[in-house]
């Protein structure tokens, strides 16, 4: 899909559709106002006579039928005037670009309503929600099957143009039309990683596709294998993979953008489970297909590489991603095991199905100790408990670091990936304590997604300041529905979280070094 940035009035554009959005319980202005006199007022009447309230989320399209150059309109409420922020305007594209491609629009066009924010920030929050938005994983779906499903309709929109009132506009939406692309397109290469079932990515095949992005976007890469994560002691990332024929691989992906401060570099780091089917503490059949998005994090990890490449800020950010599968069989793992992490601690395993955190042990540990990154953050499909705690709207923030947990809150609001911080009393670390080893991987049910980020912030060395996300609910896997950009399955969060963690941090909003 193209997308481009022209002077013009949408009134006066040619093309098969144009998105227009109106405040709840306000007349039309502006470019609305254009388009309504050429409709003879359909759509004021519309609003009159409370047919079409423009409360947010609401919208609806028709043909034109000659009426004006544009051959549909969408028209997308925004609600009050007072509640509107970024996030809306990412939601009002998404939901116009899709109703056009409904009443099959190839070439669709949008202005750019910015009421009391800066034209920069919502020109790139319609390119954010139209590439988003759009977004669609057919990649299994063939011809054969379509005399099985008549309803099937599967045209795509091909061109977005966004419109601006005057030129002198044009340089400054340009750019920020070129942020929004490439966060969004990261953000769905994420979210094709993660609807990408397991038989077709592995561990190693995730790997293939991180060395993909960074031999394209000059980055540098390798990856520790079984038999490397051997020789540097990562006992616990190698417990979770021994049950699998698939072999484990730590990705490591370095973008260095500071060459004279490489001392300095931010960590993102992402778990890469391919497939969780819980391991000999086997999880129940219901719902286990969702499980081959257990590597969002990691995706998301790979995806904001790509993004930090291609918008080259002047800082240092390396990426790890810890991909293995959990499989029981007669090699695997067993509740009871003691693993030895690379820092030198011991793990009783009474359950085999949090393992997520043992790969990120050694994930963090390694970022930490062996590569002194500073600050860290981390992203995981890693507790059902932080979905019954928090839903699908929001991701837990456990943190070392208050103002890492304010900075992150700050970014959620802004990215709409929202965020909230959750309690890390030195308490809840005694559900962890063991009575073979250190300490022991599950805490239980009371506080899960708490004792579980306690265990990571336990490999990370003192003195690193480090932030863990934990998006098993807000990343989707079968939980929420469909919202404008945001899908109904694996929906790419946090990529964008971590990119504008990274941006701030080299433009000196964020100084967490
Ligand atoms: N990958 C799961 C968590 C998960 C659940 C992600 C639902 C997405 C949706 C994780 O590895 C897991 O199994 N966690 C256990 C931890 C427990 C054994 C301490 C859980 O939440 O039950
Ligand atoms: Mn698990
Ligand atoms: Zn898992």
């Amino acid at each position: 899909m193209e997308l481009r940035v022209e002077v013009g009035q949408l009134s006066q554009w040619q093309g098969d559709g144009i998105v227009v959005t109106v405040f709840q319980n306000e007349g039309l202005s502006g470019a609305g106002a254009g388009v309504d006199r050429a409709l003879k007022g359909e759509i004021l009447r519309a609003l009159d006579s409370k047919e079409f309230s423009a409360r947010y989320t609401l919208h609806y399209a028709f043909y034109t039928l000659g009426a004006l150059p544009a051959a549909r309109v969408a028209v997308v409420g925004l609600g009050k005037r007072e509640k509107f922020k970024l996030d809306r305007v990412r939601r009002a594209a998404a939901d116009g670009a899709k109703d056009l491609r409904k009443l099959g629009a190839k070439h669709i066009a949008l202005g750019i309503t910015n009421d009391g924010l800066d034209l920069a920030d919502a020109a790139q929050a319609i390119a954010e929600g139209v590439v988003m938005g759009l977004f669609r994983f057919q990649k299994y779906y063939t011809d054969a099957a379509d005399p099985l499903w008549e309803d099937d309709f599967r045209s795509e929109i091909e061109s977005v143009t966004i419109l601006v009132d005057d030129a002198a506009q044009l340089e400054t939406v340009r750019a920020a039309v070129e942020r929004g692309r490439i966060l969004g397109e990261a953000n769905n290469f994420a979210r094709t990683l993660a609807n990408e079932p397991s038989n077709h990515l592995t561990p190693l095949h995730l790997a293939e596709h991180a060395r993909d992005i960074a031999a394209k976007n000059d980055l540098e890469f390798y990856v520790i294998d079984r038999d490397k994560a051997q020789e540097m002691g990562m006992g616990a990332f190698l417990g979770v993979a021994q049950g699998s024929q698939n072999p484990p691989a730590m990705i490591v992906m370095r973008y260095w953008g500071d060459k004279e401060n490489q001392d300095k570099a931010i960590g993102i780091i992402g778990k890469g489970i391919t497939f969780d089917s819980g391991g000999i503490s086997i999880k129940p059949a219901d719902g286990m297909e969702n499980m081959k998005g257990d590597m969002s994090g990691g995706a998301a990890t790979i995806a904001a590489m790509q993004a930090i490449a291609q918008l080259k800020p002047k800082i240092n950010v390396t990426g790890i991603v810890a991909a293995a599968e959990n499989m029981p069989s007669g090699s695997a793992f067993k509740p009871g095991d003691i693993l030895r992490a690379m820092n030198g601690m011991t793990i009783e395993v009474n359950n085999t199905d949090a393992e997520g955190r043992l790969v990120l042990a050694d994930a963090v540990a390694y970022a930490s100790k062996e590569l002194k990154l500073n600050p860290i953050l981390d992203a995981a499909t890693l507790t059902g408990a932080v979905v019954v705690a928090l839903g699908v709207y929001r991701a837990g923030v456990f943190t070392n670091d208050d103002e890492l947990a304010d900075t992150l809150y700050e970014i959620g609001e802004k990215t709409g990936e929202k965020n909230w911080q959750m309690p890390m009393d030195d308490e809840y670390l005694l559900a962890l304590r063991s009575d073979w080893a250190d300490l022991r991987n599950s805490g239980g049910r009371a506080g899960g997604s708490i004792t579980g980020a306690w265990f990571i912030r336990s490999f990370v060395e003192k003195g690193t300041k480090w932030a863990h996300l934990d998006i098993a609910g807000a990343v989707n896997l079968g939980e929420g529905k469909e919202r404008g950009y945001i899908n109904k399955w694996g929906n790419g969060t946090p990529t964008r979280t971590f990119v504008e963690f990274v941006l701030q941090m080299a433009n000196g909003k964020t100084n967490l070094f």
